[in-house]
This record gives structure tokens, sequence and C-alpha cells, in this order.
């Protein structure tokens, strides 16, 4: 390995010749009972990024979790983890602050209003710095690093500036909001030249694509063609840089196994039975989260029951909300209101024995969770906007039987691939009641045959597959 310690610009090189980089590593350091433990952590990108790091030879850059604590490398479940430090100050300007109260909500559609502080963005360009110099690092000399979601978006022209060498991808897990929305980020031009230190940028939906492309017309000037666009670097030099879809997915191979085994289908009975074996078994599962239209369903659901389509004797909603951004005024107020709903709902048709809504603001190991999938006849996704939503992929992986209907909003990445599930318009509460009854009463022919093709789509579109997809097209890029 060359040694450039008396270059100029003195990053040495490091050991790995694939990084991936992202704000959170896939586990957090928890403390249990005074013990520090690690835990699987929340949220799609782990759930994709784990299984593809579990197998590659490489080192995985982010933050473990817990604020104001140094931590050394160190391994976990087959990956070397390399460990960013935010003080508890940047938790609160980076994380919650710029990231998830600028960015997150501008980023879906502005279904909350996006705050715009200059301490966030200070806070943020200082933490992606961070984040590129720990990258630049670990990267051997002409390595592969690929960056993930909008927490880094500044992370590649910043990694190019310390390591020419190096061949950069970017990936963005959510959306990427029309141009007219975009242009509200006071730092919107300087978002885009850090993404366009990338050579490949990609993107859930091509939509998502070609919003990105034309900000990068408006606010760089840049000229593109079917999406790549030329930059030219500080010495004129010209780069060129593609932005494509690539969409996301799990290991859904993984996920049909775990369906398979004896012990989760037990489990999945079990559920069942604990709640009283209901005639039909409704499932939510979401991060508890504005964007993943979690008072719409319930407003749907409880209509149902005051119109008595459905009734508590036959039917139960289970929703789990795993906890998330709790410090983030915005998900402390939807949190309010679902739990207000929920007691009020429950409160209004909950008998003795039976409960109209199961809701548990927790979150559970796979396992569990494809109990959950199992035990469920309908899975309910009706967020207002998602980048992909990967809940109803391992739903549609977990159903080996090729029953269980998903009733899937259109405002998902996930409806472009998931075209037989009842689409639905979140907004249009009428229309969302009546693809949950449509569900509850569909024919078994029905229900095979449109869960047979979505199987078919999700086996075959794994997240291996889109991995491999995208660091092959970063491969061709330079
Ligand atoms: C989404 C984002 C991820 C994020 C996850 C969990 O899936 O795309 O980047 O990690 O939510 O959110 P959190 O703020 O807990 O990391």
């Amino acid at each position: 390995m060359a040694d450039t310690t008396s270059d100029p610009g003195p990053t040495p090189y490091g050991d790995y010749d694939f990084i991936v980089v992202s704000n959170r590593l896939a586990v957090d350091r928890v403390v249990v009972d005074g013990q520090s433990d690690w835990r699987r952590s929340p949220g799609g990108l782990v759930t994709a990024l784990a299984p593809v790091m579990e197998h590659a030879d490489g080192a995985w850059v982010g933050w473990h979790g817990a604020a104001g604590e140094p931590l050394d490398e160190f391994d976990h479940s087959g990956m070397h983890l390399v460990p960013v430090e935010l003080s508890a100050r940047e938790v609160e300007l980076y994380y919650e602050g710029f990231a998830n109260a600028t960015l997150w909500p501008l980023y879906h559609d502005v279904i909350a209003p996006p705050e715009f502080h200059r301490t966030w963005w200070d806070a943020y360009r200082r933490v992606n710095r961070r984040f590129a110099e720990a990258s630049a690092m670990a990267a051997a000399e002409g390595a592969t690093v690929w960056v993930q979601d909008y927490q880094l978006q500044l992370v590649p022209a910043m990694l190019r500036q310390l390591r020419p060498d190096l061949r950069i991808g970017f990936f963005n897990h959510i959306p990427f909001p029309p141009l007219e929305i975009y242009a509200q980020l006071p730092w919107r031009q300087q978002v885009l030249e850090g993404l366009a230190g990338a050579d490949l940028i990609g993107f859930q939906r091509p939509g998502d694509a070609q919003n990105f492309t034309r900000c990068v017309r408006r606010f760089l000037g840049a000229a593109s063609r079917q999406g790549v666009f030329t930059m030219t670097d500080e010495n004129g030099a010209e780069r060129r840089v593609e932005a494509r879809s690539f969409p996301i997915s799990i290991d859904s191979r993984h996920i049909a196994e775990l369906a398979r085994d004896e012990e989760i289908i037990e489990r999945s009975r079990q559920i069942r039975h604990e709640l009283g074996d209901p005639t039909t078994l409704l499932l939510g599962v979401d991060r508890l989260d504005y964007t993943k239209g979690i008072p719409e369903r319930l407003k749907a659901f409880g209509e149902l029951l005051e119109d008595h389509r459905v009734s508590v004797e036959d039917c139960t909603l289970v929703q789990v909300a795993s906890p998330s951004r709790e410090r983030v005024e915005h998900y402390k107020t939807l949190r309010d209101e679902v739990e207000s709903t929920v007691g009020r709902i429950n409160g209004t048709y909950d008998t003795l024995e039976k409960t109209a809504i199961r809701y548990l603001h927790q979150s559970y190991p796979v396992e569990e969770m494809v109990a959950l999938y199992l035990a469920a006849d309908v899975l309910l996704v009706t967020a207002l906007r998602d980048g992909m939503n990967l809940v109803a992929k391992e739903y549609v992986a977990a159903r080996t039987r090729n029953d269980g209907v998903l009733v899937l909003s259109e405002f998902t990445g996930a409806a472009e691939q998931l075209r037989q599930a009842l689409l639905v318009n979140t907004h249009d509460i009428d229309g969302v009641k009546n693809a949950i009854v449509r569900a509850i009463h569909m024919e078994p022919r029905e229900t095979a045959r449109r869960m047979r093709a979505m199987r078919k789509q999700v086996l075959e579109h794994d997240v291996k597959r889109w991995s491999s997809d995208f660091l092959s097209a970063l491969q061709e890029r330079r």
C-alpha cells in the first residue's frame, strides 16, 4: 500500500477497498441494566445495507447512536465498523435539526413545515466534513466509497477534495423533491455541489432522479443529457456525473426462509390466538413518523367501525409504531395525536374480550416481525410520502403461501414495483376505507394471483441485485 504522508494534502491511504458511509451504523450502542450492548439500528437504510455489508469485505463508517461517546473501530456480525463521534450539541443541531427538521420535511413534500436555521447548517457542514475525513482515512488507494442518504449530502464533494483517487457513489434513500419545493432551501446550491462530487448518484424512483437533474440544471447551470451532467472542477477539468434510479429492496430470501421456520410459524399462530383469533387481522408497521400516514389509517379504520363495515368482534388492527426521533417537535406532536386517537377508538369500540387496535410503541427483532407478517391477513401501508417502504416488500417476501393482501399508498417508491397491491391515495379516506374492505373480502384466487406476481418481483429484485446494479454502474462511470 502506498504511503502518501509526505504529500501536501496529507490524507494517508487506509486499508479498505470498499466503504459504506451512512449517518447510522448498523448497530446502536444502548445501555441495558447498566451494561452497554448493541442493538440493530432503526429504519429501511440499515435493513437494506446490513445484508450487503455482512457479505462484503469492507468497512462501514457511521455514528453509533450515542452522543458524546468516542469509540474505537470494532467488528460486529461480520462487519467492520468505524464509529464517527457526535457531541450532544451536534446531535441537536445536525441530526435533530438540519437532517430531520430541515431536510426530512423538505424532501417529503413539506408534510410538516421545514425550518431553516443557519446554526443548523453550520453544524451539518462540520459533521459532514468529519464523516468525509473518517472515510478518507479508511479508504485504500482507488477504493470505492458509497455514501448514503440525506444526512451526508456534502460528503461526496468533501471526500473528492481530500481523495481525488476514489470512486464515489451516493444513494438517496428518501424522495428528492420537485424543484419548486427544493428551491426553498437557502443552501440549495451548496447541497447540489456536495452531491455532484459523486460519480454516480442513485435515487429510488426515476421521478426523483428527474427532480434532481432539473435542480442541477437550474441551480448549478450544468447541461445534462439523459441524467448525465458535466461538472467542471476547480482546475478546469471536466467530470461526468450520472443521476439514475435504483429502487432499493430487501434480503427477500432471508425473510422467506424465516417465514418457513416452524418456530416462527408457531409464533404467528400464537399471536393470532392471543388477540382472540380474529377473523381478520390488519397490520401496520412503521417508524412513528408523520410521513407514514398513521393518523389517516386510524381515521379510516375508526370510521369503518363506526359505519359497522367492520366489527371489533372479528377484526383487529395491530399497529407497531417504532420509536423515532423522539426529541424532534413534530414527532412528539404526532405521538400525542396517534395515542389519543388509538385511546378514543379503543375506548369506544373495545369489549372486555376484544380490542379494536393493539398499539405497540416498540421495535422488535426481525423474527418477531416475520411472525407478525405471517399472522396478518392484510398489511396497511398508507404513507403520505415514502422513498421506498421496505415493510411492504418484507410482507410480500414473508407470504410464502401467496395469501395476504397488501394495501399500499401510491406515494411510496414501492408502489412503482408492487403494482398488484391495492393502491390507495392516502388523502382519500373513503378510498382507503374501500380498499380495506375489499382486502378483507378478497377471494383467495384473486389474493393469490396478486401476491404471486408481487413475490416474483421482490424475490427477483432483492437487495443484492440492487447493490450490484449500483456498484457495477459506478464501476462503469470512470
Ligand atoms: C429512514 C432514513 C434513514 C434513517 C432511518 C431511521 O429510513 O432513510 O437514513 O437512518 O430512517 O431514522 P433515524 O433518524 O433513526 O436514523
